[in-house]
């Protein structure tokens, strides 16, 4: 019993140690972003999107001239890069094809379709939520306004 109790103690220090160290990181998550509270609510625009998902999830390597296969996910850049834009890795399928999220390339990415090449997005991170999915989907279905 005795050894249980330390075992169980030790356990608690443990939490106390890996939890413990948020220090300089507060208010950020994960990805050293903003903490969703202080994000506009998420919604099937670009805006949402951008301030959701692309900068915060995305950023971190879709930036700029050395952004992977030139996809930059930048405010002011992601519209003009993934609408209608053909995708690298199979350029039958645009990246984003306005109207049609189960033909856009950007969420058989998100998603990790079986056919997409290289890995689901973002990469080696934790998936997108089934909500954030949505409005990725209900801003394409509602044909990809640069809204
Ligand atoms: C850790 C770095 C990293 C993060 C974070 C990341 N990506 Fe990527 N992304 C890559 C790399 C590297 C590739 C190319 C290799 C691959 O697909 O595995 C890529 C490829 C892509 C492609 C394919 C583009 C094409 O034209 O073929 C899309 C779409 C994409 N990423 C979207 C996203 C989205 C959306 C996010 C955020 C939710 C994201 N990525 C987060 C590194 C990242």
């Amino acid at each position: 019993m005795t050894s249980m109790r330390y075992a169980a103690s030790a356990l608690a220090f443990g939490a106390l140690l890996v939890c413990g160290c948020a220090g300089d990181g507060t208010g950020l998550d994960e990805y050293g972003s903003p903490l969703a509270a202080s994000r506009p609510p998420l919604a099937p625009t670009l805006s949402s999107l951008q301030a959701n998902i692309f900068t915060p999830m995305c950023t971190a390597c879709h930036t700029g001239e050395a952004a992977p296969l030139g996809l930059a996910l930048d405010a002011g850049q992601a519209w003009r890069n993934l609408v209608s834009r053909s995708s690298s890795q199979m350029p039958a399928l645009p990246r984003v094809n306005p109207g049609k999220p189960d033909s856009s390339y950007l969420v058989w990415k998100i998603e990790g379709h079986p056919a997409i090449q290289g890995g689901r997005m973002p990469l080696g991170l934790a998936p997108l939520s089934a909500e954030q999915i949505a409005a990725v989907r209900g801003w394409i279905q509602d044909g990809a306004a640069q809204n």
